[in-house]
């Protein structure tokens, strides 16, 4: 028995008016820059959803597989090697093998880390199928179009992504109903942020439909360095009010991808895993656009 097995169902209006709408709200957790927080949050953000007694999947869109490795031990196995991966070496059992043939779904590869939270795990497919799809204009569109009438069983959907300005980004811009993005607070981490904006307006541009941007999420966050607060005004100069409320630095980060269990749920009281409630109000009552 886990922390995970004793959370306790906290159904509130705003989850009952999500379950009405019978279709999971997606967020897409993007950034292009390692380090910047997106897996702490796609994990803990979970975690404060399932902590209210959401239904909740993550899917692990990172070939590096940080998430799923947690949970896994077999996940390596779905390793291409270098040099041989299309469609023919990918395993049937992968994502990226659904994504080129999105009518086999995904319900088999979902696997229950614990009570309401599930994880559809990733691998190095993911990078095999962006060189696969890599001439074909559907491919960033495809992850979207997988999920489509798949993920009704839950209430939320949270999509980790892998840090380069590619197809795992757009694929999560796409399929995502909102998209939040963690960054610290370093000029090479700002930039960084800056060509993932850019990155997002030019798809807007030219007609596509990503996930609006809702939240930019200061993460790892010192506030007893001056300087971390200086920039943590700069950002918000910048960005007004999509800047959230930051996530505390904390040792139960660690401690919670070392256990496997979000600190939302083991300990939900502390000024980390109340940074990521507080997160998770802001996403919520959003109505999902139709
Ligand atoms: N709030 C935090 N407190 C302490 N450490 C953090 C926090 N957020 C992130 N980290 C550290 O930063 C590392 C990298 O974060 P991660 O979420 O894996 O980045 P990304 O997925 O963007 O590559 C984590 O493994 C953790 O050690
Ligand atoms: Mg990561």
């Amino acid at each position: 028995m886990t922390a995970l097995d004793t959370c306790e169902a906290q159904p509130a209006a705003a989850i009952e008016r999500r379950r009405e709408q019978d279709r999971a709200l997606t967020i897409a957790v993007l950034g292009r820059k390692g380090g910047s927080g997106k897996s702490t949050t796609a994990f803990n953000l979970a975690g404060s959803f399932v902590h209210r007694g959401l239904r909740c999947l993550l899917i692990d869109f990172d070939s590096q597989a940080s998430i799923s490795a947690l949970f896994f031990a077999d996940v390596k196995r779905n390793v291409i090697q270098p040099g041989q991966g299309t469609r023919n070496q990918m395993t049937t059992q992968s994502i990226g093998a659904r994504l080129v043939d999105v009518a086999l779904g995904i319900e088999d590869l979902i696997r229950r880390v614990g009570p309401g939270l599930d994880i559809l795990p990733g691998d190095r497919s993911i990078e095999s199928v962006s060189d696969a799809l890599k001439d074909n204009p559907t491919g960033p569109h495809r992850l979207r179009r997988l999920l489509q009438g798949r993920t009704a069983q839950y209430d939320v959907v949270i999509i980790d992504t892998m840090p380069t300005l590619g197809y795992s980004q757009l694929s999560a811009m796409f399929a995502g109903d909102v998209a939040v993005v963690p960054t610290r607070l370093a000029d090479h981490d700002t930039n960084a942020l800056g060509s993932l904006l850019a990155l997002h307006d030019e798809q807007v541009e030219y007609g596509f439909r990503p996930a609006p941007v809702v939240a930019i999420v200061p993460a790892d966050y010192k506030g007893e360095e001056s300087h971390q607060r200086t920039r943590l005004a700069r950002l918000r100069k910048t960005y007004g009010e999509l800047v959230t409320d930051p996530i505390p630095h904390s040792a139960l980060i660690d401690r919670a991808f070392n256990d496997g269990i979000p600190a939302s749920i083991t300990a939900p009281e502390t000024p980390v895993a109340r940074a990521y409630q507080l997160l998770a109000d802001r996403l919520l009552p959003r109505e999902v656009p139709s």
